[in-house]
C-alpha cells in the first residue's frame, strides 16, 4: 500500500509522543528523557525510557524500541495503516486513503467488530433511557440505585426480551449471517438468538475505550446471573478490567487503586465519587489483572464480597499483588455485603467509611486465619504457620519477610526464633507441597475428570452422541457429573438442549455457578473433540483398572474349592488385561 511521506509526516508533527506513550505507560522525567516501568514486559524498576527530541523510545530491559508508530502497533496489536489510522485520528489529521487499506482480513473482521459493538452499545443504551419495553429494566437499575448519570457514563444498555430482537434489528443494518454469528452475540446452534435478550447491558471497554465485549445481567434471581461475551480477536478476559478506561487517570495520579469484584461494585464507587476503581471481569483476579494495575500504580486495596467466595478472592489475589510488587491493603466487609449493597442500603458516606478501615494484606491474613484454625491444637498451628509462610516466602526483601515473621512469633506468643526454625523447615520442602499445604489451592475449582468431561460436552452439546456412545450413566461415578449426565440424556432424548434447560434442572446451586462460568468461558472451545475422546478414553480405562484390580482381590481371597470359579475369573482378568491394553494403544501417551 501507498501512504504518501507527506501524511505520516503531519502525523509525526503533530503528535505528542510523550502525551500518547503516556496513556499506557507512567513517564516521570529524567533529564532530557522519561522513564517508566516498560509496557511490554513485566519489571520492578523503570528500564523504559521516552526520548522525545528524537521521537523514539527504548527499554534497557527488552530491548524493544522504535518510533510513535511501533508503539502503538506493538500496544494495540495494530498493523501499519491502523497506527496511521489511531495517530492520525489523534492528531486531527483526516485520511481516508488510509483506513479504506487498513482493513484486510484479521484486521477487517476486528474493526468491524469493534464498529457494530460501538453503535449497538449506543443504541441499547438509548433503548434502555427511552423505550417503553426497557421500562422494568430501568426500574431495575434505579431500584439498584444506579443513577442516570452512570447509565450514561458506563454506557448500560438492555436488549429487548424478545430472543430474536438483537437478530432482527441487525440484519435489517444488512450485517450478514456469517459475521453476527462470529460476534459472541447469538447463541451457537440457534443463530438468531441472542444470548443477552432481555437483560441489562455493561459494555466492557478496552482501556483506550472500545467496547470490546459485553456483559448482561437478568433482572430477576434466573441464572446464570451474568452472562459475557466469550473471548474473541478483541477480548481477553485476563487482560481486561472493568472500569479502567474511566480510572486509569485517577490511578495515575493517586498511584493506587481499588479493586472490587463486579461491575455494579465499581459504578457504585464511581458514584460514592471514588474513581480509581475496577474489577475484573467474571473471572478470578490474574497475574495478568496485576501486571496491568502495576504499570499505572503501586498499591492496592482489595474491596471483596463479605463471603466465603470473597474472602478466597482476598487470599488468591493479595499472593498475585504481593508477587507482582504491588503493596496490598484490605478491606473487609461484613458478611454477605459488597460494595454495591453497602452504597444501595446506606449511603455514599458510609462506602467511603468503610473504605477508610483498609488493613494490610498480611496482617489482615494473620487476623483471619487465627478465625479459621484452632491455634490451641498442634495440627491448627501447622495449618497457620504453611498459609502464612507462603506469604512471608514470596516477599521480595528481607527486611520484610523477619518482620512478618515476627508478626507470627508476636501472635503466637512465642520466641521469634522458634517461628524461623519452624519458618526453615517449611523452605526445605519442595514447591508443590508448599503449595499444597495453603490455602490458595481452595480459590481453584478442583474439578474430577468425569465433571470436566459433562463440562466439555455442556459446551459443544453437539459431541453428546460420542459420550453417550462410548460412556453409560453407571461409567460416571463422580456425583455432579453423574447428575449432568442424565440430564443431557434426558435433553437429548426429546431434542431440548439449551444452556437455560441444564441451569434449571441443576439444583446445587455451586455446580451451577460452576456451569454457568464453564460456559462463558473459553476453556472448551478449542480441540474440543479430541479433548472428549482423550477425557472417555481416561475414564473407561480408570473403570476398567477398578473392575481389574476387584477381581485381583477376588482372585488372592479365592480358596480353590471351586476349580470353575477359579478359572472364570482368571479369564474376565484376562479379558480386562487386554481391552486396558487395547486401550492405552489406541488413546497412546494421552492415557
Ligand atoms: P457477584 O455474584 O458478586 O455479582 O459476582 P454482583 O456484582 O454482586 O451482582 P449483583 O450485585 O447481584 O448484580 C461478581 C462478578 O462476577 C461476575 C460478574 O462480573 C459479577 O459482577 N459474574 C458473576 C459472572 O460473570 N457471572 C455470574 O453468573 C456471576
Ligand atoms: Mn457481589
Amino acid at each position: 500500500m501507498f501512504i504518501s511521506d507527506e501524511v505520516k509526516k503531519e502525523i509525526i508533527e503533530k503528535t505528542n509522543i510523550e502525551e500518547i506513550i503516556g496513556n499506557y505507560v507512567n513517564l516521570k522525567k529524567n533529564g532530557r528523557t522519561l522513564k517508566g516501568l516498560c509496557p511490554f514486559h513485566s519489571e520492578k524498576t523503570p528500564s523504559f525510557t521516552v526520548t522525545p527530541d528524537k521521537g523514539m523510545f527504548y527499554c534497557y530491559g527488552c530491548h524493544k524500541g522504535g518510533d510513535i508508530f511501533s508503539f502503538v502497533m506493538e500496544m494495540e496489536k495494530f498493523t501499519f495503516p491502523e497506527a496511521m489510522q489511531f495517530l492520525a485520528q489523534k492528531a486531527g489529521i483526516n485520511i481516508e486513503q488510509v483506513e479504506s487499506e487498513a482493513v484486510s482480513g484479521e484486521n477487517k473482521f476486528k474493526k468491524q467488530l469493534f464498529d457494530l459493538f460501538d453503535k449497538i452499545s449506543t443504541s441499547l443504551n438509548y433503548i434502555l433511557l427511552n423505550k417503553s419495553n426497557a421500562k422494568k429494566a430501568l426500574e431495575y437499575l434505579e431500584n439498584r440505585g444506579i443513577l442516570r448519570s452512570s447509565i450514561e457514563k458506563f454506557r448500560l444498555g438492555y436488549i429487548p426480551a424478545d430472543r430474536k430482537w438483537l437478530y432482527k434489528f441487525l440484519s435489517k443494518k444488512s450485517y450478514s449471517e456469517d459475521f453476527l454469528s462470529k460476534t459472541g452475540l447469538f447463541s451457537q446452534k440457534y443463530k438468531d438468538i441472542s444470548i443477552f435478550s432481555g437483560r441489562v447491558i455493561f459494555p466492557i471497554f478496552s482501556k483506550s475505550g472500545k467496547v470490546v465485549a459485553f456483559g448482561g445481567r437478568c433482572l430477576d434471581n434466573s441464572l446464570p446471573k451474568y452472562i459475557n461475551s466469550p473471548e474473541s480477536l478483541i477480548f481477553k478476559k485476563s487482560s481486561e478490567l472493568y472500569g479502567l478506561n474511566f480510572a486509569q487517570k485517577e490511578i495515575r495520579k493517586d498511584n493506587f487503586a481499588y479493586i472490587v469484584e463486579g461491575y455494579m461494585d465499581v459504578i457504585a464507587m464511581f458514584q460514592a465519587g471514588i474513581e480509581n476503581c475496577v474489577a475484573p471481569l467474571g473471572t478470578a483476579f490474574t497475574e495478568n489483572h496485576a501486571d496491568i494495575i502495576r504499570k499505572n500504580c503501586s498499591s492496592v486495596t482489595l474491596v471483596f464480597d463479605g463471603d466465603e467466595a470473597g474472602f478466597k478472592a482476598t487470599v488468591r489475589s493479595s499472593y498475585i499483588c504481593e508477587k507482582a510488587d504491588l503493596d496490598c491493603n484490605v478491606v473487609s466487609l461484613q458478611k454477605g455485603e459488597d460494595p454495591a449493597d453497602i452504597f444501595k442500603k446506606q449511603d455514599k458516606e458510609a462506602l467511603k467509611n468503610i473504605l477508610k478501615y483498609s488493613i494490610n494484606s498480611f496482617g489482615f491474613l494473620l487476623n483471619k486465619y487465627k478465625t479459621i484454625y484452632n491455634l490451641s491444637k498442634e495440627e491448627g498451628i501447622k495449618d497457620y504457620l504453611n498459609n502464612l509462610f507462603a506469604f512471608v516466602v514470596i516477599s521480595e526483601s528481607e527486611v520484610r519477610r523477619s518482620g512478618r515473621l515476627k508478626a507470627i512469633a508476636e501472635i503466637l506468643d512465642t520466641d521469634y526464633r522458634n517461628i524461623y526454625e519452624d519458618y526453615a523447615r517449611y523452605l526445605k520442602k519442595d514447591d508443590k507441597k508448599r503449595y499444597e499445604t495453603t490455602d490458595l489451592t481452595l480459590g481453584s475449582d478442583k474439578i474430577s475428570l468425569e465433571l470436566y468431561l459433562m463440562l466439555a460436552v455442556i459446551n459443544n452439546y453437539d459431541y453428546f452422541y460420542i459420550v453417550r456412545d462410548e460412556l453409560s450413566v453407571d461409567d460416571i461415578l463422580d456425583k455432579s457429573a453423574r447428575n449432568i449426565y442424565i440430564i443431557l440424556e434426558e435433553s437429548y432424548r426429546n431434542n431440548s438442549f439449551s444452556i437455560e434447560n441444564i441451569l434449571e434442572k441443576i439444583e446445587n446451586s455451586d455446580l451451577r455457578s460452576l456451569i454457568a462460568k464453564k460456559y462463558s468461558s473459553e476453556e472448551f472451545s478449542v480441540n474440543s473433540k479430541q479433548l472428549i475422546d482423550d477425557s472417555i478414553n481416561v475414564i473407561k480405562l480408570k473403570n476398567l483398572q477398578i473392575k481389574r484390580m476387584q477381581l485381583e482381590r477376588m482372585i488372592a481371597k479365592d480358596d480353590g474349592s471351586d476349580p470353575y470359579q477359579l478359572e472364570k475369573l482368571i479369564e474376565e482378568k484376562l479379558f480386562f488385561d487386554k481391552e486396558i491394553e487395547n486401550l492405552k494403544g489406541i488413546s497412546g501417551n494421552n492415557v
